[in-house]
């Protein structure tokens, strides 16, 4: 009797360990799940949970759900959030450096941006933030940014007096000022509201934002400007991951890195495709830049670059100029 009931625990136990619960990871962001972002995270989920059947469950929070900007970080660094990929404008805060990404006319376009990130003093930048509490996965891309107003913005003097809706940047703050413009720093899940109530008049985003979020149908024209990034890193709470077994690590990591492979292949193929459904939606005009409007935008966003070289440091910024070909 006494060995049955030995014998019954053992089981018990076994069969409790068997069906522990699983880790439950939460993966929070800000944007819709067909952009490159979006997609990144359900991939993951995906991945993680194919890797470590039963060992741990991710759950995805987009459109700001769960944290908007701002709350997001703390979020993280309090442990009530695993995962975020904040956009690389909103990490002002934690360090300097990366506000390199920010610097309007740095990168000729996505490809640069790719090979900066990927050369020795982009990936320095990722566990640049540990001490902080903050370790860098990878970076994600999004696109490039595109200028967006009730009226076209052909001359930098165009935008003169108008209000702009920026991220959380102290970079993206300079590049309108630059130009005359009235920026104003206000978290993602206000941008529609404030374009269309005229709290503000103009703002940017590459294409898969513009179009996820409708921002075409309250702006009139979204120029072809391609003027700066918006990508990200994905990041977690350095001192949960240093917490979790080996094999957690692991599973997590390969899932992590293959998302990452997914969403940037999401952001290279679909950017062009985002911005044919602005222009089929016929809401806003998509307006080119010419080669000369471009050249006044460069010059007047000079004064920017200048302003941050001490911050960023020349020779970070000589490493992406180097990418461009
Ligand atoms: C923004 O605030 O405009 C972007 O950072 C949103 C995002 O995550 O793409």
């Amino acid at each position: 009797m006494k060995l049955n009931l030995v014998a019954a625990g053992v089981l018990l136990a076994f069969g409790l360990a068997a069906h522990a619960a699983p880790l439950i990871i939460k993966y929070s962001h800000v944007v819709a799940d067909v952009t490159p972002k979006g997609q990144a995270a359900i991939k993951f989920k995906e991945l993680a949970e194919k890797k470590l059947p039963g060992k741990v469950e991710i759950q995805v929070f987009p459109n700001s759900q769960l944290f908007g900007d701002g709350k997001e970080m703390e979020a993280l660094l309090l442990g009530d959030v695993q995962i975020i990929a904040p956009s690389l404008a909103k990490f002002g805060k934690y360090t300097k450096q990366i506000q390199i990404f920010d610097l309007p006319f740095l990168f000729d376009d996505i490809g640069a941006v790719d090979r900066f990130q990927a050369s020795k003093e982009g990936q320095s930048l990722l566990t640049s933030m540990s001490k902080k509490g903050i370790m860098g996965f990878g970076y994600l891309h999004n696109g490039m940014k595109q200028l967006s107003a009730n009226v076209p913005l052909g001359m930098p003097s165009d935008a003169k007096g108008l209000k702009f809706r920026i991220q959380a940047s102290d970079v993206l703050e300079e590049q309108f000022k630059a130009v005359g413009g009235n920026p104003q720093k206000l978290a993602f899940a206000e941008v529609y509201q404030s374009l269309q109530t005229g709290v503000v008049d103009g703002t940017e985003n590459p294409w898969s934002n513009i179009y996820s979020k409708k921002f075409h149908e309250v702006q009139k024209y979204v120029m072809d400007s391609n003027h700066g990034v918006l990508d990200y890193m994905v990041i977690g709470n350095a001192k949960w991951w240093a917490g979790l077994p080996p094999d957690i690590q692991k599973g997590l990591t390969e899932a992590m890195n293959e998302s990452i492979k997914f969403g940037n292949k999401v952001a290279f193929d679909e950017d062009m495709a985002f911005r044919a459904k602005v222009i089929a939606d016929n809401k806003a005009k998509v307006l080119p830049m010419s080669k000369e409007h471009l050249k006044a935008w460069r010059t007047a966003m000079q004064p920017v670059w200048k302003k941050f070289e001490g911050d960023i440091g020349k020779d970070l910024m000589a490493a992406a100029l180097k990418a461009n070909k």
